[in-house]
């Protein structure tokens, strides 16, 4: 493909207030890279997948998705968004709220699903591994189940580019290897973005790594060497070294 980007970002910076929450970022994602994204709490993670979403005004800079601004082109990106954002007392069952992906924006309340939005719902939370859920309230869901029924409702729309972030933060081992097998799988013909604080997951899934701490303090392949982690969390290395496989951490301080 002659280099369309999936995610162009230019110079990009946003502001709380008076408070920069990213400062410069310069990020090229191309069509069908698995680009992992980590960082420390408040490395601006979070707000980068807002920007990329057109959710938050950004003070500087330009992104683009697939040549287009980031409105125009919005049908094409699926979202998982970091855990309890929605507020789960709201009254609607889990196939409820993965219908409501497929939900275009302007149509009205009163619309019916079809059954053919239905029956592919249920495809989807079988691949997921909540379809025996689905008439579930979403109070009624733990922490995981929600979680995936989350990944579901961004699939609902089959976007080009899926951006999640940190869809395993509170999944048990196994659900977490079930997520990430079919991330891998949808990455045969879907761009992802993965913010998470799984390092381990960064080295056996992903592409492409960008770490974030306020600034793009790395963005290459999956292999990081002790300094570039110094500077990204600012704190001695063996911190999070544990665990660790090498392919993510070249140069292990102690071997
Ligand atoms: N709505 C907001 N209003 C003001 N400041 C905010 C807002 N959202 C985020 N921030 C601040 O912006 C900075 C970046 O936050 P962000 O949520 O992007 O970090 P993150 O990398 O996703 O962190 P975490 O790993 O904890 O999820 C933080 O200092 C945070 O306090
Ligand atoms: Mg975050």
């Amino acid at each position: 493909m002659s280099g369309e980007y999936a995610v162009h970002i230019e110079n990009l910076s946003v502001h709380y207030g008076q408070t920069p929450a990213i400062m410069g970022v310069c990020l090229d994602v191309s069509d069908g890279e698995y680009l992992g994204i980590i960082g420390p709490n408040g490395g601006g993670k979070s707000t980068l997948l807002k920007a990329i979403l057109g959710l938050i005004p950004i003070s500087s800079g330009n992104i683009s998705i697939y040549g287009g601004n980031a409105h125009k082109n919005r049908s094409l990106v699926g979202y998982v968004p970091q855990f309890a954002v929605l507020n789960r007392k709201f009254p609607i069952s889990l196939l409820e709220v993965v219908l409501t992906g497929h939900l275009k924006q302007g149509l009205s309340p009163f619309f019916r699903y079809s059954s053919k939005d239905e029956e592919s719902v249920h495809a989807l939370l079988e691949r997921v591994g909540i379809e025996s859920l689905a008439n579930r309230q979403i109070s009624e869901l733990s922490g995981g189940e929600f979680q995936k029924m989350l990944i579901a409702r961004a699939l609902a729309t089959n976007p080009k580019l899926l951006l999640l972030d940190e869809p395993t933060a509170s999944v048990d081992a196994a659900s977490r290897d079930q997520i990430y097998g079919l991330l891998a799988e949808l990455n045969k013909n879907m761009t992802i973005i993965l913010v998470t604080h799984d390092l381990l997951a960064v080295s056996s899934q992903v592409t492409r790594l960008a770490c974030l701490n306020g600034q793009l303090v790395y963005h290459g392949e999956p292999e990081l060497t002790e300094k570039v982690v110094n500077n990204l969390y600012s704190c001695p290395v063996d911190l999070i070294a544990h665990g660790v496989p090498h392919r993510v951490l070249r140069d292990h301080g102690e071997e």
